[in-house]
């Protein structure tokens, strides 16, 4: 007799052990309801159950409790989801009523290990799980608790009776030390004396066991029974600080850029190209850059330039983003003396930039461009401008016909490490002083198209972008006038030797130049068209026979013919003209009959679709304004001669330049 009083004693020594070593803890139950345990017994089963939640501190961070009865089918019970504390489980303990019918084991295990054991139904991932199984007859047994031992609960078979089959119990519980044997329900309630204080004492102070609960370097704090709370260090959480906290939860990474979560941070992966905490940062974008543009505002530059130069200005900047991560932008005027016209300020956007350039007036006066252009060095200097931390690129554009006031003082505006360009904006031009001021023909820019856009996106966007595409493909036509009103060398010697000089910078192929040529007078005549020299011997061919052109007895230039013809070999595959090339008409002749109002409409409708170069020699006034008729603008006009602020060589420079492309798309 005293065995059985002493079991419950042992057995709930040894679940509290269990518990102890592990809080929190599942506490499951399956209680047999099959016929032959009877309405008495299967109560007292419950009893025993109830005991149990005497026994435990219950709650969330505690012990918890299921009970199921079960026959060939689960009968009434409740999950651990159900009750926090000990009177409503014990309520719900009573609510389970008898049914009866024969027992399945092998279900009721499959029970508590797909629903009774499953977190939807309130079990806890870092709990301590037991099963406790109750029976008073036999089931063919299987898998018995394996699936169950494989999960991690800890199971115990309790066999009530005579009629139990010892081997089936030991194939459900987690291993025979887990067996207890009854010889009556009577027996597993006895009056005994429960050992609460042993239990208690056990389960006392969590955070005095090893290991302690808390995991992740969690600080355990007890806070009464076997209850206790962890401060879990930063990046976790959960009761046990077992939760790595999802430290990607609510980050944008940018631009297809995927989270990476670490320890209380994370890292987002960017997509190629794109970079920054969050891949906010386009490396396609260009790089943050300050500019000055330099501005003639003296009295040589009339009010149609001053018109033009602030179009330009107002163009050249498009699609820029004027903000402080991105460009900053400041005005310098030049006239008798230097003026900052804007200076540089944060909050200037490109709809408030246009407003001040639409705003601005010529100040009238000499041109000092000197002044204007070390103005805008000495602004340059003094600003340190650091974005990513990464200095920001500086340039300096000058928009002028490049005539100085002050000649002399051109020299001191070089030597500074700014880069410079300039646009050539003006009636009368100087690539001689452009260049000296840029240092050089590439960086000399007309006003009529959007050349020096695509450039500047070519220096300040990453090369490995990809976003600028670069073409050769040109096709460039010679026309020489031959009406007898050129001097004798003109036509035999200085106007062949130009071209033989242009020629020299073009690199003939199909991905690079073609040439042809006419000549005209009252008419014109086709000389060759594009197919017929189209590679480097070729034209070395041509250069050496390109010797002199002959003058005729026609006393007219017909500006009409001129035209007419160039349009139809520039625009006719016939011809060998290439529809993707860019088309360009260099035009030599003495610019002696004025263009008619007829004309200029003919030539205002070809420059728009081609670059119109115009080359004379020692042109007089009325001559220059024929030029400037015909050209594309004064940026397009060149003179051999004595005039001192030009020189045909520059202007060659700045042609060839300009039949080189180079093409960007921002993204
Ligand atoms: C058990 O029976 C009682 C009385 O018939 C009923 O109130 C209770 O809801 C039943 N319990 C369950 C779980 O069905
Ligand atoms: C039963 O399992 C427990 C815990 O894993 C172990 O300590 C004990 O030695 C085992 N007993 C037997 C009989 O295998
Ligand atoms: C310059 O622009 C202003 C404002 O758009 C206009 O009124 C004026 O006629 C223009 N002047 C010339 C010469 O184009
Ligand atoms: C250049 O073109 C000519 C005429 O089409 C051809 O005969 C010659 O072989 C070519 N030379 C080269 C180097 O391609
Ligand atoms: C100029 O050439 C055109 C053909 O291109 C012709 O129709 C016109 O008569 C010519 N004008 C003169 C004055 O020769």
């Amino acid at each position: 007799m005293l065995v059985w009083i002493l079991l419950p004693l042992l057995f709930l020594r040894r679940i509290a052990a269990e518990v102890c070593s592990n809080q929190p803890a599942d506490i499951g139950f399956l209680i047999d309801e099959s016929g032959s345990v009877g309405v008495a017994n299967f109560k007292k089963n419950l009893d025993f159950v109830k005991q149990f939640v005497d026994v435990f501190d219950i709650g969330n961070s505690a012990v918890k409790i299921s009970s199921f009865a079960f026959h060939d089918f689960m009968g009434d019970g409740f999950y651990f989801k159900c009750c926090n504390d000990k009177a409503s489980i014990k309520s719900h303990v009573d609510d389970i009523n008898f049914s009866s019918g024969n027992e399945n084991f092998e279900m009721a295990l499959a029970f508590a290990r797909k629903n009774m054991f499953q977190s939807v139904n309130g079990a806890r991932d870092f709990s301590l799980k037991i099963l406790i199984f109750f029976t008073d007859g036999r089931s063919a047994v299987q898998d018995g608790g394996y699936s169950l031992h494989q999960l991690g609960v800890i199971v115990y078979a309790v066999g009530v009776g005579s009629y139990v089959d010892r081997n089936q119990l030991d194939k459900i519980a987690t291993n025979q030390s887990y067996v207890f044997m009854a010889s009556s329900y009577a027996d597993l309630v006895g009056q005994v004396h429960l050992p609460t204080e042993i239990i208690s004492d056990v389960l006392t102070n969590p955070c005095e066991r090893s290991p302690q609960p808390c995991q992740n370097q969690g600080t355990c704090i007890s806070t009464g029974g076997s209850r206790y709370t962890c401060l879990c260090p930063e990046g976790f959480t959960g009761h046990n600080c077992q939760t790595d906290i999802d430290d990607c939860s609510g980050v944008m990474c940018y631009n297809g850029g995927t989270c990476i979560d670490g320890l209380a941070s994370f890292t987002c992966n960017c997509a190629e190209h794109y970079t920054g905490t969050h891949c906010g940062i386009d490396m396609c974008k260009p790089y943050p850059t300050d500019v000055v543009f330099v501005i003639d505002s003296s009295n040589s530059c009339s009010e149609e330039y001053f018109n033009i130069t602030k179009n330009f200005i107002k163009s050249v900047t498009k699609e820029w983003e004027i903000t402080v991560n991105n460009f900053q932008v400041a005005i310098v005027s030049y006239a008798d003396n230097s003026y900052t016209e804007l200076n540089f300020d944060s909050s200037m956007n490109k709809i408030n930039f246009d407003d001040f350039v639409t705003q601005m007036n010529p100040r009238g006066g000499i041109s000092e461009i000197h002044k204007g252009i070390n103005h805008a060095v000495n602004i340059l200097y003094n600003r340190n401008r650091v974005v990513s931390s990464s200095q920001v690129k500086k340039y300096i554009i000058v928009l002028s016909d490049g005539l100085p006031s002050t000649p002399s003082m051109i020299s001191t505006v070089s030597g500074h490490r700014i880069e410079t360009i300039a646009v050539a904006v003006g009636e009368d031009v100087s690539h001689h002083f452009l260049s000296v001021i840029t240092g050089g023909s590439e960086k000399i820019f007309p006003y009529n198209n959007d050349r020096l856009w695509h450039y500047m996106m070519d220096a300040l966007i990453d090369q490995s972008c990809n976003i600028c595409k670069r073409s050769e493909e040109g096709d460039v036509l010679f026309a020489v006038d031959t009406s007898n009103g050129w001097q004798n060398l003109d036509l035999a010697t200085k106007v062949p030797t130009i071209i033989n000089k242009i020629l020299s910078g073009l690199k003939l192929g199909p991905m690079n130049k073609q040439i042809a040529l006419l000549t005209f007078a009252s008419s014109s005549y086709l000389r060759f068209d594009f197919n017929k020299y189209n590679n480097e011997t070729e034209r070395q061919n041509l250069q050496r026979q390109l010797s002199s052109f002959v003058k005729t007895t026609d006393t007219n230039t017909n500006i009409t013919a001129l035209i007419n013809s160039a349009n139809a070999l520039l625009f006719d595959s016939e011809t060998g003209a290439r529809v993707s090339a860019k088309k360009f008409l260099v035009v030599f002749s003495k610019y002696q009959n004025d263009v008619t109002i007829e004309e200029s409409i003919l030539i205002k409708t070809l420059k728009e679709n081609v670059e119109i170069f115009v080359v004379g020699l020692d042109n007089s006034d009325e001559q220059f304004q024929v030029m400037l008729d015909i050209a594309s603008t004064s940026f397009h006009i060149g003179i051999d001669g004595d005039m001192s602020v030009n020189s045909i060589d520059t202007y060659i420079s700045s042609l060839l330049e300009q039949t080189n492309t180079v093409y960007c798309e921002l993204r």
